[in-house]
């Protein structure tokens, strides 16, 4: 059907976006919101805005009748108007609108709905800034009208199709799972629902689709994808919201290598809607290699600058910092930076404050300029380590002394901010990585194990022996999608063995007792004939994010929390009354919460 007939409606014409010089002489009823008005004395130009674009309306005493003058004399920014006439050619072209050729000379206006003075502006002028984020998200339906917001929600809609469409081609069926669920562990706090049936029982929103994909591939459904909506009580920043969405994926008698070139090829699918590049396929990084060379499981490939491991090369160096870290079984790292001596005190402060930031308690550092060697570590550095350090005259190196778990993140920090200061080209805009074989447990601080990402990755088979001996050491069938430093997705083969999974739990800590209460059903169900199995998970809010280039997920999701877990247009959480409350078996403890939300901070 062409364009104009699907745009049509009993109501109106057309959009406006679309009329052109070809429609000259047309006549149409259009309809939308009063972007703006501008009154030349007795005739009237009003830009009339709907989903699609501008269109200028000119309304005059020689064209439009009275009862429309005086309404256009009323008219206010986005007052909501339908109007009639006919397609004329303006005298004076708008090269900045794509309708900018033409206008629609009003001989009728009607106006549908008065507004009131909007609180933050729709119509901007080019030098005008967006009003805080905190009052935009007050009046998000206002700010919902803006062309960038309009542009993200539109491109995140044509992204679900197209992997709906992808998935479905490769034989994958969306089945919808339960949002009122048993919990999930991935690792986040459960949102809570009461049963009032049940008084003192809960379900838990989903914190993903995990077991219940797992579910559905012993009941033989083969390959599964659900566009799934998932829930996590966690501190929420730029790029975490409380709820969120996935590309959540399963399939049976699969290999690591399937999980990801089928996902390689969405993202290819994805990129192509976007108009982002990415070549497949992706490289691949194991964890251990990523955590060594750029201090971080989402490593940003675009640039190289990476970690060097320079205990040795340091190994003579009289410095008591040094000396005590490498004693304490702490090893030297750095990152050295081609030219970096042209930065300045200023610019080499900023890179120790990202690094102090990311928690270590302070970057060390050596400059070599023709004259001289400057820095925090210069007076330390003989010829030799000079010499062994490749430090050449113009050049600048960062080092980070201690444990790994301290230093790596803040060489990670490191690497951005050099890369930032210097002003490093990059050497490719968009770099894709599969970052694999992740650690299937992790210190939980406490002198026990967490699960690395959840209980049910399937140790790496080679490593099977050491899960009693060095649990720590065990990789899993683990693979993370990074793109740009962010991490896109995570997945995982899968154990289907009932005894290797009770194995797994036990060493997480749980009782017996406790892996029946809580995996009891999974269990049961794996003691069913479960095919081997895997999947992914990816992230469509962080996708649709990363692809408009947004600051944070709040720009590309309709309704969003804040930081401090609200919802300001509508105003939730809020209280409820105390009947409710006894009807679910609940009682307020503690302080009564102030009846006013607190002051936000995005
Ligand atoms: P994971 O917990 O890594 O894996 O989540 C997968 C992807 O979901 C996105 N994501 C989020 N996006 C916005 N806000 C959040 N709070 C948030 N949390 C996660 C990220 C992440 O990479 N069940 C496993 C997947 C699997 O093993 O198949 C899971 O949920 O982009």
């Amino acid at each position: 059907m062409p364009e104009q007939e699907i745009e049509r409606t009993a109501f109106r014409t057309r959009l406006v976006g679309g009329v052109r010089g070809a429609d000259v002489g047309s006549r149409m009823r259009l309809a939308g919101w009063v972007h703006r008005r501008r009154d030349l004395g007795g005739v009237y130009f009003v830009d009339l805005r709907d989903r699609s674009g501008l269109l200028q309306v000119s309304l005059g005493p020689e064209w439009t009748d009275a009862a429309g003058l005086d309404v256009t004399a009323g008219l206010g920014a986005e007052d909501v108007v339908v109007v009639e006439g006919t397609i004329r050619a303006r005298p004076e072209a708008n090269p900045e609108l794509p309708t900018g050729e033409v206008e629609l000379r009003a001989e009728r206006i009607e106006r549908l709905s008065r507004a009131r003075t909007p609180e933050i502006p729709v119509y901007r002028s080019p030098e005008e800034e967006l009003p805080s984020e905190e009052l935009r998200l007050r009046h998000r339906v206002l700010d919902l009208r803006r062309p960038e917001l309009q542009r993200a929600l539109r491109l995140r809609h044509a992204l679900v199709l197209a992997a709906r469409n992808y998935m479905d081609g490769l034989g994958f069926v969306e089945v919808e799972t339960p949002i009122l669920t048993k919990p999930t562990p991935e690792g986040a706090r459960d949102f809570l629902v009461p049963s009032r049936v049940h008084n003192g029982e809960f379900f838990a929103l989903p914190q993903s689709p995990q077991i219940y994909k797992q579910l559905l591939m012993v009941s033989g459904f083969d390959r599964y994808f659900q566009i799934a909506r998932c829930f996590r009580d966690e501190d929420l920043r730029a790029d975490r919201q409380p709820e969120f969405t996935q590309i959540d994926v399963e399939a049976s008698f699969v290999e690591v290598d399937d999980i990801l070139r089928w996902m390689e090829g969405l993202m290819a699918c994805l990129g192509e809607v976007a108009g982002i590049d990415a070549p497949t396929p992706f490289p691949r990084i194991t964890w251990a290699e990523a955590m060594e060379q750029y201090g971080s499981d989402r490593p940003d490939l675009r640039f190289a600058l990476k970690i060097q491991d320079w205990t040795e090369a340091t190994r003579g160096v009289d410095f008591r910092i040094v000396r005590s870290a490498v004693e304490a079984g702490g090893r030297v790292r750095g990152v050295h930076v081609r030219g970096g001596a042209r930065l300045s005190r200023r610019e080499i402060e900023g890179v120790e404050a990202a690094a102090k930031a990311a928690g270590a308690p302070g970057l060390l550092w050596a400059k070599r300029t023709e004259e001289t060697t400057s820095g925090t570590i210069s007076k330390f550095l003989g010829s030799k380590e000079l010499e062994t350090l490749a430090l050449a005259v113009g050049d600048l190196v960062f080092m980070a002394v201690g444990a790994d778990v301290v230093t790596s993140p803040a060489l990670s920090a490191t690497r951005s901010a050099a890369a930032e200061a210097m002003a490093l080209p990059l050497e490719r805009e968009h770099a894709w990585a599969w970052v694999v074989d992740f650690p299937v447990f992790e210190d939980d601080g406490k002198g026990g194990l967490a699960a690395g990402h959840h209980p049910f990755v399937m140790p790496h088979p080679d490593d099977l022996d050491l899960l009693d001996a060095d649990p720590l050491k065990v990789r899993g069938l683990a693979y993370d999608l990074v793109y740009n430093g962010s991490e896109l997705g995570s997945g995982s083969i899968r154990i289907h063995e009932p005894d290797l999974q009770r194995r797994v739990l036990g060493l997480l800590g749980l009782s017996d007792e406790a892996i029946e209460r809580k995996f009891g059903f999974l269990l049961e169900a794996l003691g069913a004939g479960a095919p081997p199995h895997g999947g992914v998970a990816l992230g469509m809010d962080r996708i649709v994010q990363r692809f408009v280039g947004a600051a944070s997920l709040r720009d590309v999701v309709a309704f969003p929390k804040t930081t401090a877990a609200r919802a300001l247009f509508e105003g939730a959480p809020t209280r409820v009354d105390d009947s409710e409350l006894v009807e679910l078996g609940i009682r307020n403890v503690g302080a009564d919460p102030a009846s006013e939300p607190d002051q936000e901070s995005v």
